[in-house]
């Protein structure tokens, strides 16, 4: 389906933006400091379920002990399960071991390049098969997990909602080919950082092409305005305020006068209504209205 030019346009400022962030203030963390696909594919796994900061030392602790694949495939299940311990969902060490164990058997220790065959892997799934390609090798696909479906769905559609299948469309068309890896890493730290389930708009580098964020300020000040006229601005209680402050430096006005500096666009069409405020105010003891003129009593 050919893309709109709305939809280019904004996918181009959409990138930048995204890659700029990422290029400026990305986390160092220790799987962005290799391309080496076995070393991906171990943190990807890890991050499965698990935060970066518990996953770091795990991590490391991790390939100073099965440095390579081949290590790993040469092991018994239980040891790696032992190394395991504390990062818990243990499932993940035995397929980990077992995709070692078949990479090693059935492609002579190399993991392949290809997404199809990354996705046949023991216990590497769909996610994970994407994150590798385009992290350890470029290829220009798109790596969603929850995360990075909210901030597109957000940034694109303006909600946190959008069915999956729009989303994986979504990611898809956005996803730059020659930068990949980066961009699926760009969109994790900006989920983590300011696209979290409570959003933080206000400091968000993509805040002024995003959706979520305009429909979102445009409630708060909705929210604003409204509450404020409804229960206070526009009111005659707001207005009668105005009046008496307008008074007390203007000393003594003519009632058009006083009307023109309390509401905007004053009419003679408003001198009853005002009249009216006048007579409550002088009834409390706050104005004095002699003849045309008005004063503080
Ligand atoms: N979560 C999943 N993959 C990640 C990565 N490569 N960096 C940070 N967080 C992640």
């Amino acid at each position: 389906m050919p893309l709109s030019a709305a939809f280019t346009a904004r996918r181009k400022a959409f990138r930048a933006a995204v890659l700029r962030f990422y290029r400026r203030h990305k986390r160092d963390l220790p799987w962005r400091r290799t391309r080496d696909p076995y070393r991906i594919l171990v943190s990807e796994i890890m991050l499965q379920q698990t935060q970066v900061d518990r996953v770091i030392p795990r991590y490391e602790a991790f390939l100073a002990r099965f440095p390579t694949l081949g290590a790993l495939a040469r092991v018994r299940c239980a040891d790696v399960v032992r190394a395991w311990l504390g990062l818990g969902y243990n499932g993940r060490a035995v397929r980990l071991w077992q995709c070692a164990r078949h990479v090693h058997a059935e492609h002579r220790g190399v993991l392949p390049r290809e997404l199809q065959q990354l996705q046949r892997l023991p216990g590497v799934g769909p996610y994970t098969a994407s994150a590798v390609a385009a992290i350890a090798f470029g290829a220009p696909v798109a790596a969603v997990d929850v995360n990075v479906g909210r901030v597109l769905s957000r940034v694109f559609a303006g909600r946190d909602d959008l069915a999956t299948a729009r989303v994986h469309a979504l990611a898809h068309a956005v996803v730059p080919p020659r930068a990949a890896g980066e961009w699926a890493q760009a969109l994790m730290d900006l989920g983590a950082r300011y696209c979290r389930a409570r959003p933080r708009c206000a400091e968000c580098p993509v805040r002024t092409m995003c959706a979520y964020t305009h429909r979102y300020r445009s409630a708060i000040q909705r929210g604003r305005k409204g509450a404020a006229s409804d229960r206070f601005h526009g009111s005659n209680r707001y207005y009668r305020g105005r009046i008496v402050r307008v008074l007390s430096t203007d000393v003594d006005l003519t009632v058009r006068a006083l009307g023109r500096k309390v509401k905007d666009g004053f009419a003679l069409s408003d001198v009853p209504w005002l009249l009216e405020l006048l007579r409550g105010l002088a009834r409390d003891g706050l104005v004095r209205v002699l003849r045309d003129r008005v004063r503080l009593a």
